[in-house]
């Protein structure tokens, strides 16, 4: 890196000290090598939230199992292509559906759903996030037509991975997950909740070395923000300079990853996702869940864009995204190989 002695040392420095001339120096660093690989772009996904039910408890998360105050719900096959051929119409050309582990979603109802997806919209993407499964499910979805999977590792440490999650949980298993999909050939994203409760900068150091081993093509971070009704409610949410200066940091570590400026950036703070993107992201993941269930899905309090229709969401990032000088690109935006 020129100018830039890019070690851990270094990076845990950036990440315990604030220092604006050092902080920009990276930024415009990271802003450099994603014009490098993807000039103005920033590509959208269209997010479909096919359920809210979930048979797991992460201690962080809105629609963890124990929470009863939360109206459940589920998409039948039927909504998921309205949304979509609504998405399509807008221009959308990667859907990404996720879910809690809800377990109705089994592997045959899956691939009718990925089945007639691809059938209806060959030219689009899918991408799956709907969390751990075994070997050969990952495998089935793929072969029906799956083309990336998201699964954040949410901490590679694992005495930290412990207090964020029930026993019954393993980062073992988390990171298996990951190294599966992507030995199956799926674009793969990985990716940590920064300022989690008892994160340490040393966690982060083992985000980054994890990822740096598994080599994703796409890393999904965002602040951690409380959620009135889990066990976290009264924890401090994330920091959104600690989130900035990592994203620039995951830019410069991984030039050509995919790296959305997430929602949880952009409920921070009402500028995030736009500062995200001048840190270094390259994605957008607009809503397109039907408007009805849009507040149920909700993993962290006051998360936006719960009351736009999806037209007004894309407007919105459109004209957001143009604010700081880039550009919203609708095509597929596959990872760029070498
Ligand atoms: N704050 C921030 N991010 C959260 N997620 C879940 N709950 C929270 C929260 N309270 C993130 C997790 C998950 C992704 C879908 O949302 O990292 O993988
Ligand atoms: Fe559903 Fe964590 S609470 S996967």
């Amino acid at each position: 890196m020129e100018n830039i002695n890019f070690d851990y040392n270094y990076i845990k420095n950036i990440l315990l000290h604030d220092d604006y001339k050092t902080d920009e120096k990276i930024r415009l660093k990271a802003d450099e090598i994603r014009q490098k690989y993807y000039g103005k772009k920033v590509f959208a996904r269209g997010l479909i939230e096919i359920s809210n039910i979930c048979h797991n408890d992460c201690y962080y998360c809105g629609i963890r199992k124990s929470n009863r105050n939360i109206r459940r719900y589920r998409l039948e096959s039927d909504d998921i292509l309205e949304c979509c051929e609504n998405g399509y119409n807008l221009g959308f050309r990667t859907f990404v559906l996720q879910s809690g582990e809800d377990f109705y979603f089994n592997d045959y109802n899956l691939c009718i759903i990925i089945d007639r997806i691809k059938e209806k919209y060959p030219d689009c993407a899918i991408t799956l996030s709907l969390g751990e499964r075994s070997y050969e499910s990952y495998k089935v979805l793929k072969s029906a037509g799956a083309d990336r999977y998201l699964l954040r590792h949410e901490t590679a440490d694992n005495e930290h991975y412990k207090k964020l999650h029930p026993y019954n949980m393993s980062l073992e298993n988390r990171k298996q997950c990951l190294y599966n999909l992507k030995n199956l050939g799926y674009q793969t994203g990985a990716g940590f909740i920064v300022g989690s409760p008892y994160q340490t900068v040393e966690n982060i150091i083992s985000d980054l070395k994890f990822m740096q081993e598994l080599n994703p093509e796409m890393i999904g971070i965002g602040p951690f923000i409380p959620h009135h009704d889990t066990v976290f409610r009264n924890y401090d949410a994330g920091n959104i300079q600690l989130t900035l200066k990592l994203l620039s940091i995951i830019r410069i570590m991984f030039p050509r990853v995919l790296l959305p400026a997430t929602t949880a950036l952009g409920t921070i703070s009402p500028t995030g996702r736009e500062q995200g993107i001048k840190a270094g992201c390259n994605v957008v993941m607009p809503n397109l869940s039907p408007l009805k269930f849009r507040k149920d899905y909700e993993l962290y309090d006051n998360k936006i864009c719960t009351g736009e229709e999806s037209a007004q969401c894309i407007e919105c990032l459109k004209k957001r995204i143009e604010s700081v000088g880039y550009y919203l690109d609708m095509s597929r935006g596959d990872y760029i190989m070498e």
